[in-house]
């Protein structure tokens, strides 16, 4: 629903009756009064009417503005004010244990017709009191919730008008609500901002035992220790930051947490009893000075722990790492402790993940200076990998601190793999062998990664263990048959969505055969998919490539002992060897300093460096291309390192060419035409790109993508089946859409280096996945460009 049509709507009941007005109770009227005060249009309800224990408590509501008239008894409530039912509702803010007490003065005006709902953190409990005291007619009337937002503190000062904004509030209908009484009741906290959900009542119980009710038992458990057990009477006053953002939650209602514990009994007791288990193992790591366990058991959380994080303040997990970074010590307890106010735990909340990032850029601009972009993404991914499929420590240094690259690390976590890291580009991965993964808990979660779901293909088709992949919603529209089908063809169990698109199902214990696969098309992925899965197939393993694709997987299977034998166009990897780990230095990306050598290269006066760029044959595409239309490129320190020829590069401004791009470029810089696509758009004369029909299945149709923005810009040009054809020219401003696509994003922020007028690019959150200090460097050589969150 919409604010406008929320402002204008009808009065939404007669009345509201509120049953305990504390934090939950007292700010949902508050809330209520603040959107009537702010529509300037009907009130949500005629009248708001509190029902409270005392008169004393009643006065006290009252005198607040609180509420137009507070009882202590609904039949006070129907002498004065007429009896209850259809069209009013009633909302139950007492503690959970109480509700069986209130229900039976409520029956009646239930069964006329009020809506009952209620705010109870313990959904199981609550439903038996409702089926033990009202009849089939009163239940449809009843909807049962709770709302996800809460703070330590409790009664009439704690009130809070926008407690409900952007929370989730959980509603668990029973079979016999009516749809009616659930729409209503949802359409209340949609008023308060909230965002109504439904849920089954057990699984509610489980999830918020899990989530709320076990860390406020530690909490509890916890100060009362501390307090009372402990030999250091004065202890509390070392206390820190640690333990006052760790304990804020044990200062909550004590009887209130009593009643739910109590509730919800089972449930705890499970969460309890898991707790215990593996505190009892960490305490045996403690004990037995077992380094390893240690450390996996703190980098698995600190890495839960951060992506929550991120999920609370509505930002890429690298975003949010790099302000965390930012921050003093202060401020990040600070920040730490408004966001665990709230206890949302799934994905981001619509109203606020509504907001978007985009990037404002201005005409014109500099490039200068000397930077090193970071880490390359496919090496970074490779790293983890193989790094875990070793047996030893693999050290790595300039690693992608991405989302893309991250994600591959998550997984290995979650399939038990201890890494250290990342800290700077600095990772420690404890290899587990070829056959030490272990089962994951749930999905593999990738992201927005095709790279990390085609190569983890070819590693999970060998384990003995089931897995299932999912990604973002980009990814869940990309071919994976390309990798399902050679893997099928070998013995591997791999299911896909329909028409090849993930989720990947893959199930364990398949034996692999030896297996040739000739590749229709060049690609990378495919053919490090297969390699992987080679390391467990029964017999040789080879690829044939129809034209050279980067061959990272292959130097770096060299660089950990096991090497892939070349002949031609032909890789082959035969089985039982085993990868000994090694320590690795990530090059800088050439794909993120394309960007720059092609700010470069369209900007009058500009001379840049970029240092430590990898620069492997097999992606060096765009470093052809750019000097085939005239770009005056240099490369200087050339070296190797593990495994991998790195150079700097330098670029200095000269007059670019139309040129028709050699075909066989094409796979040595596919990811890098969306800014060759800017430079063709800059240059003098006509250029034509063909034989890049890949590029309609990246991150996003990058031709379209490309042709349409640069239309948007004025440009001439138009996209054709497998290419573009694009004639230089001068450049506009205008609203671009990056279609959620990194590189698009990228790609027309240094287009605003030649356009006449600002361009506001949408939808940039994305380049964090490759590249998440794109803005600063772009900056810091001279671009005009911004981030701007917007509606
Ligand atoms: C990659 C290979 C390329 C590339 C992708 C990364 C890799 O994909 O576009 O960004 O790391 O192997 P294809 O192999 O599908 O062309």
């Amino acid at each position: 629903m919409t604010d406008q049509q929320v402002a204008g709507a009808p009065t939404r009941c007669r009345r509201l009756i509120v049953v305990g007005l504390g934090l939950i109770g007292g700010s949902l009227v508050a809330s209520l009064r603040k959107r009537d005060e702010q529509s300037g249009g009907a009130a949500f309800a005629e009248k708001y009417l509190g029902l409270l224990q005392d008169d004393a408590s009643c006065a006290k509501a009252c005198e607040l503005g609180l509420v137009d008239h507070a009882f202590t008894s609904l039949s006070a409530l129907e002498t004065k004010l007429g009896l209850v039912g259809e069209d009013d509702i009633i909302f139950l803010a007492v503690p959970t244990l109480a509700t069986a007490s209130v229900l039976p003065a409520l029956k009646d005006a239930v069964e006329r017709g009020a809506v009952l709902t209620d705010g109870a953190s313990v959904k199981g409990s609550v439903v038996s009191d409702y089926r033990a005291h009202l009849n089939c007619a009163a239940l449809h009337n009843v909807v049962p919730g709770h709302p996800i937002a809460g703070s330590e503190k409790s009664g009439f000062d704690a009130i809070d008008p926008d407690l409900y904004k952007a929370h989730r509030i959980i509603l668990t209908p029973l079979p016999e609500t009516s749809s009616d009484a659930l729409d209503r009741v949802q359409r209340l906290w949609i008023e308060v901002g909230g965002e109504p959900v439904s849920m089954a009542v057990d699984e509610h119980d489980e999830v918020l035992a899990a989530t709320s009710h076990l860390p406020h038992l530690i909490a509890f458990s916890l100060v009362d220790t501390l307090a009372h057990d402990s030999q250091n009477a004065n202890i509390f006053r070392y206390a820190a930051g640690g333990f006052r953002d760790f304990t804020r939650i044990a200062s909550s209602d004590a009887v209130m947490w009593r009643d739910i514990m109590l509730s919800n009994k089972e449930e705890v007791l499970k969460a309890t009893a898991l707790f215990r288990e593996n505190l009892a193992r960490l305490e045996n790591a403690i004990q037995n000075d077992d380094h390893h366990g240690i450390t996996g058991v703190f980098t698995r959380a600190k890495a839960a722990r951060d992506r929550f994080t991120a999920m609370l303040s509505q930002q890429s997990f690298t975003h949010s790492q790099a302000l965390m970074t930012q921050q003093s010590a202060t401020d990040k307890q600070s920040a730490e402790l408004k966001a665990s106010n709230t206890l949302t735990f799934d994905s981001p909340t619509k109203s606020r993940s509504s907001l978007m990032l985009n990037y404002n850029a201005q005409p014109g601009g500099s490039v200068q200076g000397t930077i090193r972009v970071p880490g390359d993404k496919s090496i970074s991914h490779r790293s983890i990998m193989l790094g875990s499929l070793a047996e030893g420590k693999t050290e790595i240094s300039g690693f992608l601190e991405g989302e893309d690259a991250l994600a591959t690390l998550q997984c290995f976590r979650d399939m038990g793999v201890v890494i250290e890291g990342p800290d700077k580009g600095k990772v420690t991965v404890h290899g587990v062998g070829l056959s030490g993964l272990k089962e994951p808990q749930g999905e593999l979660y990738v992201g927005n990664s095709g790279t990390s779901m085609r190569l983890l293909a070819g590693i999970l088709a060998g384990q003995s263990f089931s897995t299932t992949m999912t990604g973002d919603v980009s990814l869940n529209k990309r071919p994976m048959g390309r990798v399902a089908e050679p893997l099928t063809s070998m013995g591997a169990a791999v299911k896909t969505a329909a028409n090849g698109r993930p989720p990947l199902i893959i199930t364990g214990g398949q034996s692999l055969s030896g297996f040739h696969y000739e590749m229709p098309i060049a690609s990378a992925q495919v053919k490090s998919c297969l390699l992987l899965a080679g390391l467990y197939a029964k017999d040789a393993v080879s690829v044939t490539e129809p034209a050279p694709t980067r061959d990272h997987t292959e130097r770096m299977l060299a660089g950990f002992g096991y090497p892939v034998e070349r002949k031609g166009s032909k890789a082959t990897i035969t089985p039982g060897g085993k990868l000994k780990a090694t320590t690795i230095d990530v090059p800088a990306d050439i794909s993120s300093a394309t960007f720059f050598l092609v700010a470069a290269a369209i900007t009058e006066g500009s001379d840049l460096t970029l240092t430590h760029v990898g620069i492997n044959p097999t992606r060096i595409g765009v470093l052809n291309i750019l000097r085939l239309m005239g770009a005056n490129i240099a490369l200087s320190d050339e070296r190797e390192v593990g495994g991998e020829p790195v150079a700097d590069i330098r670029i200095r401004y000269a007059p670019l060419k139309g040129i028709d791009v050699p075909e066989d470029q094409v796979p040595l810089a596919i990811d890098e035409f969306p800014a060759i696509f800017i430079a063709a758009a800059c240059a003098n004369g006509t250029t034509r790109v063909s034989g890049a029909e890949e590029l309609r299945v990246k991150e996003t149709d990058r031709i379209q993508a490309m042709i349409d923005g640069l239309k948007t810009l004025g440009c001439d040009c138009e996209a054709t089946a497998d290419g573009a054809i694009i004639k230089g020219g001068s450049l506009g401003g205008g609203h671009i859409n990056s279609q959620h696509d990194h590189r698009i994003a990228m790609s027309f922020a240094i287009a605003s280096l030649r356009a006449n007028a600002p361009i506001v690019i949408e939808d940039c959150a994305n380049v964090s996945t490759s590249f998440p200090n794109f803005i600063e460097l772009a900056r810091q050589v001279g671009l005009r460009v911004h981030e701007v969150q917007a509606q």
